[in-house]
């Protein structure tokens, strides 16, 4: 198969390019940084910064079609309730939402059957977490995005998959500085999603206890959500 994988170069997306290769196929790796290791594995490295529509465009418009499409740059900054942080959300929103909408316009003359285009969000979408307007809303926004070109390129037989990881050890949340519950490796991530796409899943959520819970707890209703992540918040804080 010909696989594209954006943020290639770092945690999730390079641990899948990895094992798409070790599988012999073909794949195509987007970052902006070091794409060399992975270039000795046989990776094709186009670098390029998903939130530059022109360079989007021109990079991955010349690309043949592919089988399947892996939206998984992104970035995650957490807000200083004290102030609201205008840049903080343009830095976060271009890169977790422009960058997949500058991504869709150059791919969408090549989304056709049998492509499958996977979209990298989060569990975080679920439930309103302190400190994660920017990072959630971002990926609740991805997650609308999904679900309606699920719609529009159900024509095409082009299938839509939303990919909700809970917390997975990689660089991005190396920076955190609380308990991140039922950490993964991104060996079992990247696993989670290959099998996940095989299966044709619609949302492939992981690890499965932690993804059950905020599944759970997003059902009830808003006012008892809100006050569980207060109360979550508010024991961060002691
Ligand atoms: N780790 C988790 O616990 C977790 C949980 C839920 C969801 N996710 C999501 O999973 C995805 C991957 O996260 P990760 O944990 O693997 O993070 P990571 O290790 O920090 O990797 C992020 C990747 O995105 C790329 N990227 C960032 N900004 C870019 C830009 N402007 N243009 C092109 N590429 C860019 C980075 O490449 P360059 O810097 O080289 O450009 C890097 O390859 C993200 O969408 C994240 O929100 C992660």
């Amino acid at each position: 198969m010909r696989i594209l994988i954006t943020g290639a170069s770092s945690g999730i997306g390079k641990q899948l390019a990895l094992d798409y290769l070790s599988q012999q196929h073909q794949v195509v790796g987007v970052a902006r940084g070091d794409l060399s290791e992975l270039e000795q594995q046989g990776l094709q490295a186009l670098r390029c910064d998903v939130t530059d529509f022109q360079q989007v465009r021109e990079v991955l418009g010349a690309q043949d079609a592919f089988d399947i499409v892996v939206l998984c740059a992104g970035n995650c900054e957490y807000t200083d309730p004290e102030h609201f942080d205008a840049e903080l959300c343009q830095r976060v929103w271009q890169v977790n939402l422009q960058g997949v909408a500058n991504c869709l316009d150059a791919l969408w003359p090549k989304l056709y059957a049998p492509c499958k285009l996977a979209i990298v969000g989060s569990l975080a979408r679920l439930l309103p977490f302190t400190r994660a307007s920017a990072y959630g809303s971002s990926k609740a926004a991805l997650h609308y995005l999904a679900s309606s070109l699920r719609v529009d390129l159900a024509p095409r037989g082009v299938t839509v998959h939303y990919v909700q990881p809970g917390f997975v050890k990689t660089p991005l949340t190396d920076k955190n500085n609380f308990a991140m519950p039922q950490l993964i490796s991104p060996d079992k991530a990247s696993w989670a999603i290959r099998n996940g796409l095989e299966q044709g899943r619609w949302t492939i959520s992981f690890p499965t206890r932690f993804s059950a819970i905020l599944r759970l707890i997003s059902i009830l209703p808003q006012s008892w959500q809100q006050k569980i992540c207060i109360h979550l918040a508010n024991s961060e804080a002691q």
